[in-house]
């Protein structure tokens, strides 16, 4: 007989939560593979197996819907509301706007401007600085923009209108709310950017609505996906490099490894997708009766998965609060897994790629200057603001 499912009465995205994100969410790992949260009356798991075995069985785990997802919302949504066959067909046009050549070829434009923003950076050398905001948000704010063929103008709203998306995936709490106070005109910003009267016409913007004109989705379904590369690709790879930094003041013998070793920088960047993930979790709902381990779950339960928690569960990885650019990452779900794993995974690597290499050479160590500033999300996590010091080379 299936044993009722353990229940945990404290919130998960309160502002302390998300303060202590690391304690809460490994607590709610150890509780149980599947936690009833009280509160919200959704499902939670947080233990390894169980978040990567949900992510690959997307017939029991749909992406139709999922917790707070709110079918009437304003906000458009595509890809990770979708299950297959609609999601095959998205993906296939993504993989054609963002194919690994076409990525390949702007290598070039990432590297200039990753090596011009580094070069101006060493004359801070000793100074006390921000990792997120004077190193890598610059360099994303730049190059994906760009990228996509969006408007100069406006740009100094990315981090805004960021936060405004990853604040409000969550339940509908003071953060949430919080988010929404003046962001109109970043929204507005946004949409205007992504029309296509507006991008130029070499950029990942243009060859969407391309694809959109063949006919292989609508001009609506186009601009969504235009808005989701923005939405999905910034803080993300912010954040991600960020916690990078972070890592290599803690971990200062990781940072000298790779500089001697500089192809250990992919594994370098996974290893901080691992250590702390910026996805904190994703969301879907049982298709049908699910059966983890002791515990069912009836068709229909909105659950979450705790992508920060599985990677750092101790049954999966030995000691897992050591970063270790060297470790074996097979499975780790800092990308997720299975069908929805990130679509900008090769584009993200290649900016980390570009910004990493120009500082590997130039920078000699990171060093801590205070503690870090969290983002204020329910669902994004990582250093909002990371007061650093780097010594040049
Ligand atoms: C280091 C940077 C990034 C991280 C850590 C990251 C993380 C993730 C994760 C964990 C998922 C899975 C979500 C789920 O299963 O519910 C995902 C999906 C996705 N990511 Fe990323 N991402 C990054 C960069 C990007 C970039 C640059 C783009 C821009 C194209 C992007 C676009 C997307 C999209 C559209 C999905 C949904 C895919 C689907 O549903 O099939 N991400 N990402």
């Amino acid at each position: 007989m299936a044993k009722d499912i353990p229940v945990y009465d404290g919130d998960m995205w309160g502002r302390d939560a998300i303060l202590n994100s690391r304690t809460t969410d490994d607590k709610i790992r150890e509780l149980a593979p599947v936690v009833w949260l009280s509160r919200e009356n959704i499902a939670i798991m947080g233990r390894y197996n169980e978040v990567a075995g949900g992510l690959t069985d997307w017939q029991s785990f749909s992406n139709r819907s999922r917790p707070w997802h709110d079918p009437n919302s304003v906000r458009p949504e595509i890809l990770l509301t979708d299950d297959p066959p609609r999601h095959t067909e998205i993906r296939k046009v993504m993989a054609k706007v963002m194919s690994p050549p076409k990525l390949k070829a702007l290598t070039a434009d990432f590297e200039r401007t990753a090596n011009d923003q580094v070069a101006r950076l060493m004359a801070r050398s000793g100074e006390v600085i921000d990792a997120n905001v004077d190193i890598t948000r610059p360099f994303v704010h730049k190059v994906l923009p760009d990228l996509l063929g969006m408007p100069n103008e406006g740009r100094e709203n990315m981090s805004a209108f960021g936060h405004m998306v990853w604040a409000t995936m969550g339940p509908m709490n003071q953060v949430f709310h919080d988010a929404l106070v003046g962001s109109e005109p970043v929204v507005v910003w946004a949409d205007k950017s992504c029309t296509r009267e507006n991008m130029r016409k070499d950029g990942l913007g243009e060859a969407t609505y391309a694809l959109a004109d063949a006919g292989e989705i609508t001009h609506d379904e186009a601009k969504l996906l235009v808005m989701t590369i923005l939405a999905a690709g910034s803080d993300t790879t912010v954040i991600t490099m960020a916690t990078a930094i972070r890592a290599f003041c803690e971990f200062p013998g990781e940072w000298q490894k790779l500089r001697a070793n500089p192809s250990l920088l992919r594994n370098a960047f996974d290893e901080s997708l691992r250590w702390d993930s910026p996805s904190r979790m994703a969301g879907r709902i049982t298709a049908k009766e699910v059966t983890i381990g002791d515990y069912v779950l009836p068709a229909g339960t909105r659950t979450g998965l705790l992508f920060a928690a599985a990677n750092r569960d101790p049954r999966k990885w030995q000691d897992p609060d050591r970063f270790d650019i060297e470790r074996d990452l097979k499975g780790h779900v800092g990308w997720g897994f299975g069908l929805h794993s990130c679509v900008g995974k090769i584009m993200a690597q290649l900016e980390m790629e570009a910004l990493f290499g120009a500082l590997i050479k130039r920078v000699a160590k990171w060093e801590s200057a205070g503690e870090p500033e969290w983002w204020m999300t329910t669902i994004g996590h990582g250093p909002y603001k990371l007061p650093i010091r780097f010594i040049a080379a």
